[in-house]
């Protein structure tokens, strides 16, 4: 949902500018721009990807030792030229990029348009520019106090940086409610959403807290104060981030890579929390508040998109392990109803990114009605996680493909450790149940490498369906979110129109739609309901459906039923969807590459959604 890059120090800022965008194009794609200090400012900006941007530039003048850099995801105003950033105030002396949206950019528009101003784009950015501007003019104060006035008016969420003809040797960032890190190097700084553009530069990070704002200078010391004026000693976090986790590593894709990453991510998410050998299940994060949930009357589970299909898994595996009473609610939607929430309730929020916008308010209004709320997040030091009482990180390690997959499984993970360290103590579960389920737990990440071999086939399915209209997804019980999260992927990705649905409730409806010209991919797994999935199956052949079922190796019944099948390893039906989601996703890579699709770059699609 935007990323923003900036730098000072000795060096030429272009090259660390433009290579920190490539970097941050998970986050938007729509267009992109860049500002340059080198005696005075030079913008360039254009309509597209950061590869345009850098064609714009190719054989100008982009010499300067500081500058900002931003790619954009369109909130107000179309993506276009004039609606990228950077944005200059109205004096052109100074530029700034910002992620975020601010709320109240109307009425301040209005009241700058009254004292005569004038805008080129249809941004609420360019109205905060022309604030501090408007600021600095009238009030007669440097740009440090400026930004901090202008920001105390200011409603919304905001990660900005701002950079001044008048004042070579410094930058100004901000944050609220959008993420901002800043990386510490010798004698220079870096500035970025997330630490991605910088860890090639240094390790050493600084996080801004929301209203903080930070003065990054060429020389010395970098400051922090609040929006209040309150100074904060800056605190140095060291990061453990490789260069390699960002890279695509001989993968044609980040989403390819990520897939086949799997089997180590979700090892690296059950690492120092399960003891198979032992029979322990210990997550340290939330030790402190597993009583809560242990005695929670309910548990409230709020995310979006692909963590939110983890959640309906971890539904299914709370209440049947635990036996504690779950709802999975949509972030957006639980914020805005006026829901019931009692100071027994558990709230868990999981969350990729840790900004997702609505599951961050989501577990903010939460927190207020007196709810102990857990996270599980994957970006260390995220906003959701610092809002939370306690959590468990995913260490799934950066995701970069705009399409979740990696995030889904280690998720998917943790929620079935959580699930299994409280029906244990709580004695919802015999012992030798928990521990034949660890021990299939432990087994995983083999299972999943197995699962990886189906690739070759699945590429050869792709092919026949590549050009096909819809798609229908059907499973029950824990499968049920699995084929929700397969639809998901192909919609994204590929494009094609993809619907989930529980498998028994597809003759309330779906079962019009379907003719020969509907792929139904039917995830029919032995155990839980496979012998009503296989009545499934026959009700959809008896409408001349083509059928694609992913079923448990060594299969005979419904091999002898569908058209095509995809083998997976056995195992126990509450860890079904770590295992049966591999095929699903490769199934729509794969469609989503012959279809010349940019798969890591869906249209319309963010990594990131900070906005509402
Ligand atoms: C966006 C992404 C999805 C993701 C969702 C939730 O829509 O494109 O892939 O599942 O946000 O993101 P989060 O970071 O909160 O898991």
């Amino acid at each position: 949902m935007c990323g923003i890059v900036g730098y000072i120090g000795p060096r030429d800022a272009y090259p660390i500018l433009i290579k920190g965008l490539y970097r941050l194009e998970y986050r938007g794609y729509d267009s992109a721009g860049v500002a340059l200090h080198d005696g005075g400012l030079k913008l360039y900006k254009t309509h597209g990807k950061v590869d345009d941007l850098a064609s714009l530039v190719n054989g100008q003048d982009a010499s300067g030792t500081s500058g900002i850099a931003h790619t954009r995801w369109a909130t107000h105003g179309e993506p276009n030229q004039v609606n990228a950033h950077p944005h200059y105030s109205p004096s052109g002396k100074l530029a700034i990029i910002h992620n975020g949206i601010i709320e109240n950019y109307s009425s301040l528009k209005a009241e700058l348009m009254n004292r005569g101003y004038s805008f080129s784009s249809d941004t609420d950015t360019e109205v905060l520019v022309h604030l501090i501007e408007d600021i600095q003019q009238n009030e007669h104060t440097d740009l440090e106090e400026a930004v901090r006035l202008a920001l105390n008016q200011v409603v919304g969420a905001y990660a900005i940086v701002v950079i001044s003809e008048e004042c070579p040797d410094q930058l100004i960032a901000a944050k609220k409610g959008s993420p901002l890190v800043i990386g510490v190097g010798e004698g220079e700084f870096f500035i970025a959403s997330d630490p991605t553009p910088i860890i090639e530069y240094t390790k050493n990070v600084v996080y801004l807290d929301d209203e903080e704002m930070a003065v990054v200078p060429r020389k010395g010391k970098l400051r922090v104060k609040t929006i209040k004026n309150q100074e904060k000693t800056p605190y140095i976090y060291h990061l453990e981030m490789q260069l390699s986790s960002i890279e695509k590593s001989g993968y044609p894709h980040f989403m390819l890579k990520e897939i086949n990453e799997q089997p180590r991510s979700i090892k690296d998410s059950m690492r120092g929390r399960l003891n198979a050998a032992k029979g322990i299940i210990s997550l340290g994060g939330i030790i402190d508040y597993e009583q809560k949930i242990i005695n929670a009357k309910r548990i409230i589970i709020v995310a979006c998109g692909t963590s939110w299909h983890a959640g309906l898994v971890g539904e299914y595996l709370f209440e049947d392990l635990a036996r504690i009473p779950v709802e999975v609610e949509y972030a957006s939607e639980f914020r805005y109803r006026n829901p019931v929430i009692n100071e027994g309730d558990v709230v868990i929020a999981i969350s990729q990114s840790g900004e997702t916008a609505d599951t961050l308010a989501a577990v903010e209004l939460a927190r207020a009605k007196g709810a102990t709320i857990i996270g599980i997040c994957n970006v260390v030091g995220s906003s959701i996680a610092r809002a939370t009482h306690a959590g468990s990180y995913t260490h799934a390690g950066p995701e970069i493909g705009v399409a979740s997959t990696k995030a889904f499984t280690a998720q998917v993970t943790i929620l079935t450790l959580m699930a299994l360290s409280v029906a244990e103590k709580k004695g919802t579960i015999s012992r030798s149940r928990f521990y034949q389920l660890i021990h299939e737990v432990d087994a995983i990440p083999a299972k999943v490498e197995q699962a990886l071999k189906v690739n070759d086939e699945i590429l050869a399915l792709s092919g026949i369906f590549q050009h096909a209209r819809n798609f229908l997804y059907l499973g029950r019980g824990y499968n049920f979110p699995v084929a929700l999260e397969g639809a998901l992927k192909l919609k994204e990705i590929s494009y094609i129109h993809a619907e989930g649905y529980p498998a028994a409730e597809m003759k309330h409806g779906p079962i019009a739609l379907i003719d020969e010209e509907m792929p139904v991919v039917v995830i029919a797994t032995k155990k839980g309901s496979y012998d009503k999935v296989v009545s499934n199956i026959q009700e959809v052949k008896a409408r001349k459906g083509v059928i694609i079922a992913i079923v448990t190796e060594g299969d005979q019944t419904v091999k002898g039923m569908a058209d095509h099948v995809i083998e997976i390893p056995e195992t126990d039906e509450a860890l079904v969807p770590l295992v049966a989601t591999i095929p699903l996703q490769l199934l729509s890579y794969h469609i989503a590459v012959l279809r010349g699709c940019n798969v890591d770059q869906p249209r319309n699609l963010a990594k990131s959604v900070t906005v509402e």
